[in-house]
């Protein structure tokens, strides 16, 4: 480590480039040991905006202290709510006795998308939101079509005048049983209209409905709360409205997306990994994969992972759950850069989420694209370190992971993305062996305690 901040220092011309902060990465050989997943991300956030139904004061624990998050509590806040964060204890208590706004700003918007999740809460209990629209992100153009038809359905009236989301409920005979039917399983607007549809009148069946695990978490909170939800496998959720919900003590699933990352780090770098909380049944698939590649998967009390030393190249497609995660697509190629072969590595879920192929190539991964959803990846038996810039969160995973295994030093910029996916990934990293090095800036940070 202290030949990484030797190497900072001579490169002191570019300090300001690096003003953002950035990750400093060295080649430090197999990573061993064990590592405890933190909450999930995307189910805290929806879970949090969940809590607008209710009036009173609910109790989240495991919570991960992501930029996310701090920013859902600033969202939720300008509400009304009052909210306490005790990040030693990971708990979060959310008073919503006082919400008193059903208007979310654009400012709050274009820096989580998350922040849609709102609407359907918020239309619940005031019978009417306006939310800033969230403009296309770089994954894509995003839309929300499938939120607003899901909504229309259930009898609201959704206007856009370019900048803001108006919605409205209104007074309309509800049919005893409405079918909201998704053509595509979208986690954000099952989880919008299923929030909705608990404080409407008769029965709800959500068909073609996301059934991701943080879906799942939000079903079991919402039926803490005292929801009456079913669902059904493959993509059916059935929703009884009932008259009002409860605050709860809810404890966030492990991230399954913490928990692939690190199987990945670990299993890049030839070493071993147990992770006792992690869940298999949310991992299937991904596992499968790690098991085609030559790794030993052991599924005991958690997951225990022992690399090989010589990996296959693997292709994959991701997909809604349970197929393989879109958000575990970038570090899996990774691995896939330095393996053994050719993989086709296909993301079907977002049009544009191969953005980290260009900074692998400049690491010396050899990576052609078909198109905006395919790459070709041919295994080189070598990654070498440069200077990088993670484009969103999961790149600046699979990038962190190249940096493990590249010979000579990794600099990796655009850390902001980092901080928004992951807490403390790098401090867990390093117990498990790896050399790398945040270096914040000190404004920044100030900002965000
Ligand atoms: C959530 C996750 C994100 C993950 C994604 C897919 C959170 C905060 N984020 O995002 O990490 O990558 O699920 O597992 O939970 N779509 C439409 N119309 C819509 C809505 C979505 O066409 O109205 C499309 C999207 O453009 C995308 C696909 O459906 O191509 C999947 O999106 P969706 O499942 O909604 O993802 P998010 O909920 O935004």
């Amino acid at each position: 480590m202290s030949n990484n901040r030797m190497h900072f220092e001579t490169t002191g011309q570019k300090f300001f480039e690096f003003s953002q902060g950035c990750l400093l990465l060295e080649n430090a050989g197999p990573l061993r040991g064990k590592a405890t997943l933190i909450g999930a991300k995307n189910a805290v956030l929806v879970t949090m905006a969940s809590l607008l139904l209710t009036h009173g004061k609910s109790v989240l624990k495991n919570v991960p202290i992501s930029s996310d998050v701090l920013q859902m509590i600033h969202l939720l806040t300008e509400l009304g709510a009052q909210i306490h964060f005790d990040k030693e204890l990971h708990e979060l208590v959310i008073d919503t006795t006082t919400i008193c706004e059903f208007k979310v700003k654009l400012e709050t918007v274009t820096t989580m998308r998350a922040s849609i999740l709102v609407m359907g809460p918020l239309l619940a209990r005031f019978g009417k939101a306006v939310v800033a629209r969230p403009g296309g992100c770089l994954l894509g153009t995003r839309p929300l079509d499938l939120h607003v038809r899901g909504f229309e359905k259930m009898g609201v009236q959704v206007e856009t005048d370019g900048l803001f989301y108006h919605a409205s409920v209104l007074p309309f005979k509800k049919a005893a049983i409405t079918k909201v039917i998704f053509e595509y399983p979208s986690v954000g607007a099952t989880e919008n209209v299923l929030m909705f549809a608990c404080l409407q009148p008769g029965i709800t069946k959500i068909i073609g409905a996301a059934l991701e695990p943080e879906v799942l978490d939000l079903i079991d909170a919402l039926n803490k709360m005292g929801a009456k939800i079913s669902f059904e496998i493959p993509q059916t959720i059935y929703i009884e409205g009932v008259n009002s919900l409860s605050p709860i003590e809810h404890t966030v699933i492990p991230d399954r997306l913490e928990a692939g990352s690190l199987l990945l780090a670990v299993a890049a770098t030839g070493g071993e990994l147990y992770i006792p909380n992690a869940r298999v049944d949310h991992l299937e698939v991904f596992l499968e994969k790690l098991r085609e590649m030559g790794h030993e998967i052991r599924e005991e009390n958690g997951v225990y992972l022992k690399a090989t030393k010589t990996p296959l190249a693997v292709s994959f497609k991701t997909g809604p759950f349970p197929g393989f995660p879109t958000d575990l697509q970038a570090p899996m190629m990774t691995l896939q850069t330095i393996a053994n072969g050719i993989s086709v590595i296909e993301e079907t879920v977002f049009e544009n989420r191969l953005m980290q192929v260009k900074e692998l190539q400049k690491m010396g991964a050899q990576i052609t694209i078909e198109g905006n959803q395919k790459a070709i990846v041919r295994g080189v038996t070598e990654l070498y370190g440069r200077e990088v810039i993670a484009p969103d969160i999961r790149s600046s995973c699979a990038l962190v992971i190249a940096g493990l295994v590249a010979r000579g030093q990794t600099i990796m910029t655009g850390l902001s993305h980092w901080k928004r996916g992951y807490e403390k990934l790098d401090e867990k990293l390093r117990q498990l062996g790896a050399d790398i090095l945040l270096i914040e800036n000190r404004d920044t940070d100030q900002k965000e305690k």
